[in-house]
């Protein structure tokens, strides 16, 4: 809280781009009801109207509007036009399902965020967890990431690693890779809103950030036996 007779801090402007359930949004929004947390979302766009993640703005009372993908350029057009009224100072893709035009992205190079549910850059486009899978791997998780023009690709700000469990199926690694991302995606907003962020190539480096010392082993039991 800023203390009695002192104005608080102006957050950051956020617009968030969805198509369908908006449970980033919704975190990100839950975030945001704490008024010194660093960003504000000030407008929602969906490209599908039966979005559920514009019910979620309608809720929190943040603007919204839907704008069709009939046509990649005219839907970059509309959105951008939005975006800049609305003040927007970053853009996040939350489960945004289409392809930005390249205008766009580099239009709002470096105030363009996403998240995808893998740890990038392995498995990047569609059915990630199901990539995950099939692949056999140990760990996957997600990773939030600024925007460049070939798809899931960026410099890294952060990443949630997630143990795959024997019996997962698809659904269940996607909903504990989904509790990551609801922690993950509000926390890289703050970076990014805090001014922390700075982009070095393809790395980002994070002012002030703690990086975890441990490994994580999967799986574990075979080590501790052996006492490795
Ligand atoms: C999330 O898994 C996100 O990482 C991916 O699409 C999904 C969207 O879910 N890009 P939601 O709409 O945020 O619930």
């Amino acid at each position: 809280m800023a203390p009695p007779g002192k104005r608080p801090k102006p957050r950051l402007k956020v617009g968030v781009l969805i198509s369908g359930r908006g449970s980033n949004l919704q975190a990100l929004i839950d975030a945001a009801t704490d008024r010194d947390y660093p960003a504000e979302i000030v407008l929602v766009i969906s490209n599908r109207p039966e979005a559920a993640g514009l019910a979620r703005a309608a809720g929190a009372g943040i603007a919204h509007r839907t704008i069709p993908h009939t046509d990649r350029q005219a839907f970059a057009a509309e959105a951008d036009a939005a975006l800049r009224q609305s003040g927007a100072e970053l853009v996040a893709l939350a489960g945004f399902m289409r392809i930005l035009d390249t205008g766009f992205v580099e239009s709002w190079r470096d105030q363009l965020v996403n998240i995808h549910p893998s740890l990038l850059p392995a498995f990047p486009g569609l059915h990630p967890q199901r990539q995950a899978l099939a692949a056999g791997v140990r760990f996957s998780g997600c990773t939030v990431h600024f925007v460049r023009a070939e798809v899931d690709t960026g410099p890294i700000i952060a990443q949630a690693v997630v143990p795959v469990q024997p019996d997962d199926d698809e659904e269940r690694l996607a909903t504990r890779i989904l509790a990551a991302e609801h922690r993950i995606y509000p926390m890289a907003v703050r970076l990014f809103a805090e001014g922390r962020l700075r982009i070095l190539g393809n790395r980002v480096a994070i002012s002030g950030a703690v990086p975890p010392e441990i490994a994580l082993f999967n799986p574990t039991e075979a080590l501790a036996s052996s006492g490795v």
